[in-house]
């Protein structure tokens, strides 16, 4: 199946934003802990096991991942962005981990041999991926009793988080998320089966100062997606929404939620 003249623009757009931003991924993005705990807390009882890590960005959760399971598993850490990789490498081994290798890959045609891991994890990335090959290709590498971890944000979460709320347009322009049934109508189609779904609820606290940051930014690829005059129009509404709303803007509180899925086949 090849690609539209639109969707390789889109993909070589979306592949320049990951690289500007990936020496500066870890201090505009929030990494929850909660999901990883959970994540390790379900494969604590397996022993040398292979993970990937599909879309690993700059290896902020890898590294989280290694610290909970330690020696006894060995990751294979996966993004198409050479970039991303670079950073992940250096910031892997500045923690002293060994045991994790970089594969440059697409999720759409992984890099991992057939029927060979214990477990596979993604987040926050399965909205960027061609979902249909990538369920594919998890149901090729994956062994029989393997399990998958999807942790992502579903398009109603979005639409509910403080940029959802009080960005112009964020919701809207943000159409590449799934809905629930939208996942599960993808994983039943791939043979594949929801075992497990937990929805977690994050309280945050930030400074109207650093969520302008974090827009200026890019810290998620939707600001990408913005014409240049729309993002600084919608901007400028998002900070007087925010005056408008909150009393003290040094201590702004909101609810981020995610969701995490294990499937297996
Ligand atoms: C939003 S970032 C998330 C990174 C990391 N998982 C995290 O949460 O910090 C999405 C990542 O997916 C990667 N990506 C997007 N499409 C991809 C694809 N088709 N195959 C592999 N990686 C992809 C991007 O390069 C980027 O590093």
């Amino acid at each position: 199946m090849s690609l539209t003249q639109n969707e390789i623009i889109i993909k070589q757009n979306l592949h320049e934003h990951f690289s500007s931003i990936a020496s500066k991924y870890r201090s505009v993005r929030t990494l929850d802990t909660e999901p990883v705990l959970h994540i390790t807390n379900q494969l604590n009882e397996k022993s040398g096991i292979s993970i990937a890590d599909v879309g690993c960005g700059d290896g902020r959760y890898s590294l989280e991942l290694l610290k909970c399971l330690g020696d006894k598993s060995y990751l294979h850490c996966i993004d198409f962005n050479e970039n991303m990789l670079l950073y992940l490498k250096d910031n892997l081994t500045e923690n002293n981990t060994m045991n994790f290798c970089v594969r440059q890959g697409d999720a759409s045609k992984l890099p991992l041999e057939n029927d060979s891991m214990d477990c596979i994890v993604t987040f926050n990335a399965i909205h960027h991926f061609d979902i249909e090959r990538f369920l594919a290709e998890l149901f090729g590498c994956l062994k029989d009793d393997g399990q998958v971890f999807i942790y992502t944000r579903l398009r109603n979460q979005n639409s509910r988080n403080i940029w959802g709320q009080y960005f112009p347009l964020f919701a809207e322009i943000e159409n590449r998320l799934f809905e629930f049934d939208e996942l599960k109508q993808h994983i039943q189609e791939a043979d594949m089966k929801i075992h497990s779904n937990r929805v977690f609820g994050h309280h945050r606290t930030s400074s109207l100062s650093r969520l302008v940051t974090q827009a200026e930014n890019n810290h998620y690829s939707t600001f990408a997606l913005y014409d240049k005059e729309t993002f600084q129009e919608s901007l400028k509404t998002f900070q007087q929404n925010i005056k408008d709303n909150f009393d003290d803007l040094e201590q702004i509180k909101w609810i981020d939620e995610n969701i995490l899925l294990e499937i297996g086949k």
